[in-house]
């Protein structure tokens, strides 16, 4: 069996919603001090609403995959459901990632929440 799924390779080869956003609603920047690897999410939210999603991923493979499903999974969607997307969630859009590769999924969902509590932050002072 392949190591990685036509999904995963996919997202990897082709990205959706890599760049920036400029003036962002919200940006979470995340690191994995063990591989090096950083992600860093820009959300732009109007009503609530997640309306666009982009992403800088400096890390391997599975991180920009991740990245790129992530932002494809919460796009669209109300901040209250993009707030409960799980790695698991990822990891299963992506039919699987190998074990050892799991924590590449793990920094998606953990950019995509600083992301949003930057946004709630940002929101509440004004
Ligand atoms: Fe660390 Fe993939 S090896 S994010």
């Amino acid at each position: 069996m392949a190591l990685y799924s036509e999904m995963v390779m996919d997202h990897f080869r082709n990205p959706r919603n890599t760049g920036v956003i400029e003036n962002a609603d919200g940006v979470g920047e995340v690191g994995n001090a063990k591989c090096g690897d950083i992600m860093k999410v820009y959300l732009k939210i109007e009503d609530d609403v997640i309306v666009d999603a982009k992403f800088e991923t400096f890390g391997c493979g599975s991180a920009i995959a991740s990245s790129s499903m992530a932002t494809e999974l919460i796009k669209g969607k109300p901040v209250s459901e993009a707030l409960t997307l799980t790695n698991q969630a990822v990891v299963e859009a992506l039919d699987g990632l190998p074990a050892h590769k799991i924590h590449c999924s793990v920094l998606a969902e953990e950019a995509i929440k600083k992301a949003l509590e930057d946004y709630y932050e940002k929101r509440d002072n004004i």
